[in-house]
């Protein structure tokens, strides 16, 4: 069986983006994967943070987890500073990473741009989400296309270990989802759906309400043609109009087009909507539960002894690598 890990950040509520490119994605692989999912705390704090928000969000990130869909038996679901391995191989890794190669990291490039004072561990972050993924033996990382970067990065850290200490680790493939691997602003279709969007129209929350939904999907930037077809150059609006509604609703593109053919935008934003509003509600009202419930706790306190096992086993073998561990008289 193969081993997947994701890891996302506790830094606000996901987005409708987040959850069609890369959670949906996590329910279907733990069916047939040993799957590990992560709230990268540690991940989060490379910008500053308001503590009691970053304590908050790690939990309900972790609920967001288990209301759409994660089992806590079939998948091991947990936070990454209460796994001490993942620093420490984290280490390791930086230390035989380049600075080069750490500040080609668009990331890095893009996130430092933005702000005056730019930690030391903004540049570092991909080694450490490198030994995220590298202590659990990772076979595939399912993320965003925005993420291929330090996964190239993060195979390139194993095969380096690899060949200048010992063959222990596995070089990981990425997966990225085909259809919506990229969903788009919906006031400015050509630019990313991102919770750090200025314009909050542009973006749907996870915990939008259906008022809120469905005024922002009617709102949406489309175009002046009234017709419904995929054609991301032109149309890029309604295409990604349509990938959403494929998305949500289990529908091929071609078959939305063909259930449109000559009706109006009107018609269409009011499908999409109610697809939208179909998926999110159900999720909503699970969050809710198990926000207030101690059930996150035991799956959290399960999550993080039973990922810690399984690290602490690779980190052990980096670190006799390495040269890091004692010899006994
Ligand atoms: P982030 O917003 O950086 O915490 O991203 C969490 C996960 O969602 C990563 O796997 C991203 O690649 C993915 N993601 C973020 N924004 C989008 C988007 N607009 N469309 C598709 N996937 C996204
Ligand atoms: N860098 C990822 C992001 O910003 C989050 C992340 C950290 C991650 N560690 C990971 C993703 C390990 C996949 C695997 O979205």
């Amino acid at each position: 069986m193969a081993t997947i890990f994701s890891g996302v950040q506790p830094t606000g509520f996901p987005t409708l983006g987040n959850y069609l490119g890369a959670f949906k994605h996590f329910v279907k692989y733990q069916e047939e994967h040993d799957c590990y999912f992560c709230v990268v705390n540690q991940h989060a704090i490379t910008v500053p943070q308001d503590k009691l928000e970053l304590r908050e969000n790690s939990r309900k990130l972790a609920a967001f987890y288990l209301a759409i869909g994660i089992d806590p038996d079939k998948s091991t679901l947990f936070i990454q500073s209460e796994v001490p391995a993942h620093t420490k191989l984290g280490w390791m890794l930086q230390c035989i990473s380049y600075i080069g190669e750490l500040e080609r990291m668009t990331q890095f490039k893009d996130k430092s741009k933005k702000r005056d004072a730019v930690s030391s561990g903004l540049l570092t972050y991909p080694p450490l989400m490198a030994a995220d993924i590298l202590l659990y033996g990772t076979d595939i990382v399912p993320v965003g296309d925005d993420q291929k970067q330090h996964l190239e990065l993060t195979r390139d850290l194993a095969e380096r270990f690899n060949n200048q200490y010992n063959d222990i680790f596995t070089v990981p493939e990425v997966h990225i989802a085909k259809v919506g691997a990229r969903i788009m602003s919906l006031v400015e279709p050509t630019k990313k759906m991102s919770k750090s969007d200025e314009n909050a129209n542009s973006v749907i929350s996870m915990l939008d309400d259906e008022k809120t939904i469905r005024k922002k999907i009617k709102r949406s930037t489309t175009d002046s043609e009234s017709l419904v077809k995929y054609d991301e150059t032109n149309k890029p609006g309604v295409s990604n109009l349509l990938t959403i509604y494929s998305l949500c609703s289990g529908k091929s593109i071609e078959q939305l087009v063909k259930e449109y053919d000559g009706k109006g935008y009107g018609d269409f934003k009011d499908g999409v909507a109610d697809a939208v509003v179909d998926q999110l509600i159900p999720i909503q009202e699970r969050y809710f539960e198990l926000l207030e419930s101690e059930t996150l706790d035991d799956v959290l306190d399960h999550g993080a002894e039973k990922a810690a096992r399984v690290a602490n086993k690779m980190l052990a073998k980096a670190e006799r690598a390495m040269g890091l561990e004692r010899k006994r008289r």
